[in-house]
């Protein structure tokens, strides 16, 4: 794809109003010269997200996101940069120019452009079959007593492949494609004399990406015949491991209802859609993968599995739950009942209905595990119960939260009659991820030089006169990670660009990513920090000690590894000397007077 030119990106920027992008998702109240709500990105209730309506950055003193208005938009609408840009662009009516790209680059786009249209005319095709065509008429027939409607089956583009040999492929070159293309897409299987349509006499469910192009097919018998599911094969544009099947007419309401009802199978989805919940979409069978729920994770992190009830649909779960804590998700279990699958539930009368109380007693796949265990353990049996303890302490080694434990560690405690010790080897599980209870966002965290380093900078954004003077003395050494470096070379380019009066950079923003991952809450914090002006200066030495410290272990491990010298314990002494020099500065808290 094509780059946006660097002059459209700021002009977009500059269209921007701030505050009107993020009030739809938090309501705002001015504070000083910024903007306070409750955080779009964790549940909180008293207000600590900032806006900053000037520099139009965002800043939450909560969970500690941050950023400007794309990777606002990026984050709440589910974006990658270039469509945050390209939303923005259109809300703000600025034309967008693009930087000329290489040769290559453009064949490269324009082939994809092509292999793209090309899927795009086929789902065309075979929907205009399956609605028009009397081959199809046993499809037709075969959606109708399934319970499918035709808004649903319009909307998911489904459709029907004829069954003769090579119907596709004709009417694709017809119009331009060559056979390789068709190749490349997965549409027919190449032989050496002669090529042939990959689908014949099947229903079509076109697989499209979040935004709602289609990538592949899968293609399902219309009897009891085998592989029920024909599917194209991976290619450059289709991934199995990566397609989410449905997202593109789930997303809004994902985001808007902030959770997502994740299903095994493509009708599941479709009959879930027909019945009004729109939130829905389909693993691609059971396995679900790590880079399918961090598609889904983009919007939202509430996520609700209505997996089929069998032994397939268990063990999936299980694996989910692995993956859910490895990427913050919290996850519930809508227990089907045997047998039935969510369209079967759906479709059935009533069935809405059901379906809809599963959802809201839907349990935390903890508690669903620890009921499993103790219901599949015969725990009316004293070795049922041995059983039980043992497979619940790894269970609850899985909880995502010390207070879901405890509550978890209850319900065994009083299911199993169990005593005092036992309970406590129960309770000596894996401490859980505690950083977590608020329902939000995972906060990193920070080292102490860390945080010195981010105080430090911002309070020189906020004293920019006496600031200049630490920064010119200062290198990259004085801080401990690419992101602090980055920010130290921005905040002195700025204060130096100031003082020649050049205007501002926070047009780099954009560009430095690292710089970009922590300048939004420093400036944030420059204009609504508390700390006193004094603290800059011992900030300045804490930083100058910490970083003779690094200094002097580096040479202490030279030393110690034996190679000599004096000079090295010379430059070792000098470095301890004027370390303590500083320590004791700012232990007597005269730093102001130097
Ligand atoms: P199901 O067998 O539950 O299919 O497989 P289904 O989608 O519910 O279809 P109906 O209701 O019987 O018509 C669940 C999912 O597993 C994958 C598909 O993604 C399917 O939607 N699958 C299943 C295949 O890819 N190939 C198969 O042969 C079977
Ligand atoms: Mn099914």
């Amino acid at each position: 794809m094509a780059l946006i030119a660097q002059s459209s990106i700021q002009a977009v920027i500059d269209a921007c109003d701030m505050i009107e992008v993020v009030a739809p998702y938090s309501t705002l109240k001015k504070s000083g010269a910024n903007y306070m709500g409750r955080c779009p990105f964790h549940g909180e209730k008293t207000p600590s997200f900032s806006v900053d309506p000037g520099q139009k950055l965002y800043y939450c003193f909560g969970c500690g996101e941050g950023g400007n208005v794309f990777t606002f938009i990026e984050k709440k609408e589910g974006l990658d940069f270039a469509d945050a840009v390209k939303m923005l662009a259109d809300k703000y009516g600025v034309r967008l120019q693009y930087e000329a790209s290489s040769p290559e680059q453009e064949n490269r786009r324009q082939e994809r452009e092509r292999l793209l249209a090309l899927l795009d005319q086929a789902a065309t095709y075979y929907s205009r079959c399956l609605l028009e065509s009397s081959q199809a008429a046993p499809a037709r027939q075969y959606l109708g007593n399934r319970g499918f409607k035709e808004p649903v089956i319009r909307e998911f583009r489904l459709g029907f492949s004829p069954a003769g040999g090579s119907a596709l492929l004709k009417a694709a070159t017809g119009k331009g494609f060559t056979e390789t293309e068709l190749s490349r897409a997965g549409l027919i299987i190449q032989r050496d004399a002669s090529s042939r349509d990959r689908f014949r006499g099947r229903l079509m469910f076109p697989f499209t990406d979040h935004r709602g192009r289609v990538l592949g097919f899968g293609a399902r018998v219309l009897d009891d015949s085998k592989p029920k599911y024909l599917n194209s094969p991976d290619s450059e544009l289709y991934h199995k491991t990566n397609l989410v099947f449905g997202l593109g007419n789930a997303r809004t309401m994902i985001t808007k209802e902030d959770r997502v009802f994740i299903v095994e199978g493509y009708t599941d989805v479709l009959a879930l859609h027909q019945a009004g919940i729109v939130n829905a979409v389909a693993s691609m069978g059971t396995a679900l993968t790590e880079q399918q729920l961090k598609e889904i994770s983009r919007f939202t992190r509430n996520v609700y599995l209505a997996f089929d009830a069998d032994a397939a649909g268990q063990a999936a779960m299980l694996r989910a739950l692995e993956l859910a804590k490895k990427h913050n998700l919290a996850v519930r279990v809508v227990k089907m009942p045997p047998g039935q699958d969510p369209a079967e539930l759906v479709l059935s009368e009533d069935g809405l209905r059901s379906f809809n109380e599963l959802g809201s007693a839907a349990p935390t796949l903890l508690e669903y595990q620890v009921q499993t265990t103790l219901s599949s353990s015969g725990i009316d049996s004293s070795q049922g119960r041995v059983r039980a303890f043992a497979s619940l302490k790894n269970v609850l080694d899985g909880a995502a939260s010390s207070m879901e434990r405890d509550e978890q560690l209850r319900i065994i405690a009083d299911r199993l009659r169990l005593s005092p010790e036992n309970v406590a080897y129960l309770m000596k599980s894996a401490p859980s991820n505690d950083d977590n209870e608020d329902g939000g966002t995972r906060r990193r965290v920070l080292t102490h030089e860390e945080i010195a380093e981010r105080s430090f900078l911002s309070l020189c954004l906020a004293n920019p006169g006496e600031a200049r003077r630490y920064l010119q003395l200062m290198t990259e050494a004085h801080f401990t990670n690419e992101q602090t470096r980055a920010a130290f070379i921005w905040v002195r380019e700025k204060l130096d660009e100031k003082n020649s009066g050049s205007g501002n950079n926070e047009q780099r923003l954009v560009m430095d990513r690292n710089a970009r991952e922590i300048l939004p809450e420093l400036l944030i914090r420059s204009r609504t920090g508390s700390t006193p002006p004094e603290a800059l200066t011992e900030y300045y030495f804490r930083l100058c000690e910490a970083e003779l410290s690094r200094r002097i272990s580096v040479i202490k491990a030279t030393v110690s590894e034996g190679k000599d010298t004096g000079s090295e314990l010379r430059e070792l002494y000098r470095l301890e000397t004027r370390r303590r020099d500083i320590i004791r500065l700012i232990q007597s808290g005269s730093c102001e007077t130097v």
